[in-house]
């Protein structure tokens, strides 16, 4: 081994040892002539002393100061000495190793380094260059303690789910990745097959269908973390390739996979943080989700809930809603309790006139009208528009919005989508602004009750609301029922107001799965030619089984409270899908593309205006 110890294990009780440490070189400083350098690797960085009246040969000691000297930032060394303590005033005890130091007896160059284009010791976000030139130089962004912290949460976190899925009875199956398109509602990344020309292979949008087939095969108990491939737009929790943790299971019901999810949780808690997960986890239907929260995936750590109080203002004189609910569209209510003020982070005790303006811009922003607002005071409800409330309404809204002195009640009214969406939003701005929520108290919970179907606005076409395998919560569907109507049993997990994770129980009768793709306006020759495998797998005795995927990136950029997905990656692609470390995608030989006989196929399309590959 070139070391004995990594740069992180040093401690007291190595004094008098003597240690061969291996690493790269974060900081050098002389005092005096003596020099000290901070020598780091992934575990920590230790702290090496060259002092020249510790030494007694004159010509060794002048080669030493050579050699160190010599020494750029991030070049790699390793370094003999002896352990001691630092001098008493220079210790950091924010530092593991913080209390001693080593004496450098000899050293030796590893590699030298180019010099660096940005500070790898950079903790402050603020002080970090452009992403496009960490994610450039992601090696070297890699050696960011941060970064390095990320990559091990991850792995623990992950190393616990599979200790977890292990001891539950679960085989951790591989499925292909080169396959027939699974359609998760984004696009496929095409392969072109060589020994097939013009047959293209589909990269899995999510391992959904072979996990069905392991179910078919017997495999009652299945996971994987999975690579999945998604040819969608750029977003900061979207990558086009991810991961998911990923389960499938026999003879079970949603309560038997969410509670999997809830136990496997609680389990990566206790090892992970140390801490008890309160399991299970609330329940929300999707509708309660959106008149409540705005969103199919709630935050819920605080509270701000939306009221719809269309019917209550109904008929009030107040020109802006009146015209609102004259066009059908909603009032909702949101009351911003005084208590919630006094008892955040903020230093404000109650939104003042300034702050109430600056959201009825923020809420033009969102393309609403405005924002109309009523402050609970002595004398009652109070603003420059309650006058155009009846006392009886006055008395209504204080009710239905539980109303005390001091609270703030904020209105929105619009078109009934955008209403509750720009609604949703304020619930999440308001609680930022006022410090309702800290990074490190999290909250799932399940969004259930969804329908099987939504419908194309543009179109008017059925498109399934999650994917096309989810079972419809009878079991069965009529083709005279109403389909927006039908409900499918799937799940949502949400956490922190994103959703992280979706399952459902699956159709198993192939009869049933044939009529769910004719619903989705396949004709039968499609059906036939995209998933004939699959119905026919169903016919021979499939199981009764459901499952459900988490966006291994998205929760773990959750967990640690990370802007961007990215920043749980350790390869990830830019925001506009593209990786600048190694230049993909790239433009590729003409001899490659005519090996794939990708030209040819392209010519002889192009001729029917079909394709162009240029
Ligand atoms: P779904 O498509 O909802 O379900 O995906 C499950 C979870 O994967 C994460 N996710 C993503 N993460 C990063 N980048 C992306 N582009 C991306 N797309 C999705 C999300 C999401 O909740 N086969 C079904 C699961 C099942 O039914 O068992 C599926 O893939 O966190």
């Amino acid at each position: 081994m070139i070391r004995t110890h990594d740069c992180g294990a040093i401690r007291r009780k190595e004094l008098g040892e003597r240690v061969k440490v291996a690493g790269w070189i974060r900081f050098s400083r002389d005092h005096g002539g003596v020099l000290f350098f901070d020598l780091a690797d992934c575990n920590g960085n230790t702290q090496l002393v060259f002092d020249p009246e510790a030494m007694n040969d004159i010509t060794e000691i002048e080669q030493m100061d050579r050699t160190l000297r010599s020494f750029g930032r991030e070049s790699v060394i390793e370094a003999t000495g002896v352990v001691r303590e630092r001098v008493p005033g220079t210790e950091d005890p924010r530092n593991p190793t913080g209390e001693v130091e080593v004496l450098i007896e000899k050293v030796r160059s590893l590699n030298s380094s180019k010099q660096i284009p940005f500070e790898v010791a950079e903790q402050k976000n603020s002080l970090l260059p452009g992403e496009d030139l960490r994610l450039k130089y992601r090696y070297l962004d890699l050696r960011r303690p941060q970064m390095v912290g990320n990559l091990r949460f991850r792995h623990r976190f992950l190393s616990c789910a599979r200790q977890f899925f292990d001891s539950q009875g679960f085989l951790e199956v591989e499925t292909p990745c080169l396959t027939k398109s699974t359609p998760e509602g984004a696009r496929d990344f095409l392969v072109p097959s060589r020994t097939i020309p013009g047959h293209f292979y589909a990269l899995p949008q999510s391992p959904q269908l072979y996990k069905q087939l392991l179910m078919i095969g017997g495999i009652d108990k299945y996971y994987q973390i999975a690579r999945c491939f998604r040819d969608e737009d750029s977003r900061s929790d979207r990558q086009p390739e991810f991961t998911q943790l990923d389960i499938e299971m026999s003879f079970v019901e949603e309560k038997d996979v969410q509670g999997m999810i809830e136990n496997m949780l609680a389990h990566v808690w206790a090892c992970v943080f140390g801490t008890e997960l309160t399991i299970p986890f609330p329940r929300v239907s999707l509708n309660d989700a959106i008149s409540k929260y705005g969103t199919d995936a709630p935050d819920v750590r605080f509270g701000l809930e939306l009221v719809d109080v269309t019917s209550i203002v109904k008929g009030v004189s107040y020109e802006v809603f009146k015209k609102i609910i004259n066009k059908s569209g909603i009032v909702i209510c949101l009351n911003l309790k005084a208590s919630l003020l006094s008892s955040s982070l903020s230093e404000a005790n109650a939104l003042g006139r300034k702050e109430v303006d600056r959201l009825i811009e923020w809420a033009k922003i969102q393309g609403m009208g405005g924002l109309t607002w009523m402050r609970a005071t002595e004398e009652g409800l109070s603003s420059n528009i309650v006058k155009y409330f009846s006392g009886e309404v006055r008395a209504k809204l204080i009710d239905a919005m539980k109303v005390e002195l001091g609270d703030l009640l904020l209105f929105l009214g619009g078109s009934e989508m955008q209403t509750r969406r720009a609604g949703g939003a304020l619930r999440v701005k308001l609680a930022k602004d006022i410090g309702l929520v800290n990074g490190k108290r999290h909250e799932f919970v399940w969004v259930v009750d969804c329908p099987m179907f939504k419908k194309d606005p543009v179109t008017g076409r059925l498109e399934p609301f999650h994917h096309p395998f989810v079972r419809p919560a009878r079991g069965e569907i009529d083709p005279d029922e109403d389909m927006s109507a039908v409900g499918g049993l799937s799940y949502d997990l949400c956490l922190d107001g994103v959703e992280i994770g979706s399952g459902s129980i699956r159709i198993h009768d192939p009869s049933v799965q044939r009529k769910v793709f004719g619903l989705l306006g396949m004709s039968d020759e499609e059906i036939e030619s995209k998933f004939s495998f699959f119905l026919e797998a169903l016919g021979y005795g499939a199981p009764p089984h459901g499952g459900i995927a988490l966006g291994v990136d998205r929760l773990i950029s959750i967990l640690l409270g990370c802007e961007s997905i990215r920043d749980v990656i350790a390869f990830p692609k830019n925001k506009r899908f593209q990786s600048l470390l190694d230049g993909s995608p790239a433009r590729v030989e003409e001899s490659k593309l005519a090996e794939l006989q990708l030209l040819s196929l392209a010519e002889e399309k192009s001729d029917k205006g079909d394709l162009e590959i240029k």
